[in-house]
C-alpha cells in the first residue's frame, strides 16, 4: 500500500517566502503520508506579467529555499515529495516538477506542452520520460496541460510506473474528463494536485483527484477550498495490464496496422 497525499491550496503569485510558509504548515498536516504531491508552480503563483517577472521567481534546483525545504521534511518524515516550481537553467527557464524524496533529489521533469503564455515565459521540456524507483513504488511525473497528449502518459506506463503524478494550475474541466481514460487505457494510477484561487483574469478550479488503474476517480477535492485528500493506493493493480482475461492493453496493440 502507498499512502498517498494531495496538497490542494491557493499559492501567492510573486510571494514565495509566504507560499514555502503555508506549504510548511500543510506539510505539518500529514507526517504519515509516504507521498505528497502539491500543484504546479507552488511556490511562486502562476500568472507571471511578463518574461522578466517569472525569470526573476525563478530558482536553481540545487540552491532553492524551497526544495530544500521541501527535503528536510522527506528526509525527517521518510516521505516522497513532489511539486511543481520554476527552475532556472542555463538556457532560460522550465515549467518543472521535481521528486525528492529521503535520499535527496530523485528526479525533474521539465512540462513539454505548454499552455497559452507560457510560451512567452519558459522553454518548452526537454527531459527524457522517465520513472524513478522509490521505497514505495515507480513514480512518474507529467504537468497540467500534458494531460492532453496521450503518448508520454503511454511511455511512462510502459516503464512500469505504478502511479504518474501530475502537479497541475487548471482552468477547465477537459483534464476531468480526460484523465480517467488515461488511466484506464493504461492501467495506472494518476494523481492530480490542483490549485485554487484567482490571479488577475484567472480563476484555477481544485478537484484534485486520484484515479485508479480503472479509471475511477478514488477521491476528489472541492473546487474552491484548500484541502488534504488522502488514500492508501494497492498499487499492484498498475502492474497487472489485462482490461479481460484475454485483453493485455499493450499488448493487443495493433501497431503494425496504425498507418
Ligand atoms: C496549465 O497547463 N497550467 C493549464
Amino acid at each position: 500500500m502507498l499512502k498517498i497525499a494531495i496538497i490542494q491550496f491557493k499559492p501567492i503569485l510573486g510571494a514565495v517566502a509566504d507560499n514555502i510558509q503555508a506549504i510548511r504548515s500543510l506539510l505539518e498536516r500529514v507526517p504519515d503520508a509516504q507521498l505528497l504531491v502539491l500543484p504546479e508552480l507552488a511556490s511562486t503563483g502562476y500568472n507571471f506579467r511578463d518574461k522578466d517577472h517569472a525569470y526573476s521567481l525563478a530558482e536553481e534546483p540545487a540552491d532553492s529555499a524551497y526544495l530544500n525545504m521541501l527535503n528536510t521534511y522527506a528526509r525527517r518524515n521518510e516521505q516522497y515529495i513532489v511539486t511543481g516550481f520554476n527552475e532556472k537553467a542555463e538556457k532560460g527557464i522550465y515549467n518543472s516538477s521535481a521528486l525528492t524524496g529521503p535520499e535527496g533529489m530523485i528526479g525533474i521533469y521539465r512540462k513539454m506542452h505548454l499552455f497559452m503564455h507560457e510560451k512567452e515565459y519558459f522553454l518548452p521540456g526537454d527531459s527524457e520520460l522517465k520513472v524513478y524507483d522509490t521505497a514505495y513504488g515507480k513514480i512518474g511525473m507529467q504537468i497540467c496541460f500534458d494531460y492532453l497528449f496521450p503518448e508520454p502518459w503511454r511511455i511512462l506506463a510502459e516503464q512500469d510506473a505504478h502511479l504518474i503524478v501530475h502537479p497541475s494550475n487548471l482552468l477547465t474541466q477537459n483534464a476531468t474528463k480526460a484523465l480517467p481514460g488515461i488511466a484506464l487505457m493504461n492501467r495506472v494510477y494518476i494523481a492530480t494536485a490542483n490549485r485554487i484561487g484567482t490571479e488577475g483574469n484567472l480563476t484555477f478550479n481544485g478537484g484534485s483527484m486520484i484515479i485508479d488503474p480503472s479509471g475511477n476517480v478514488l477521491k476528489k477535492a472541492s473546487a474552491a477550498n484548500e484541502e488534504i485528500i488522502e488514500y492508501d493506493l494497492d498499487i499492484s493493480l498498475s502492474t497487472d495490464k489485462m482490461i479481460t482475461p484475454l485483453n493485455h492493453v499493450f499488448k493487443d496493440r495493433r501497431a503494425e496496422q496504425y498507418k
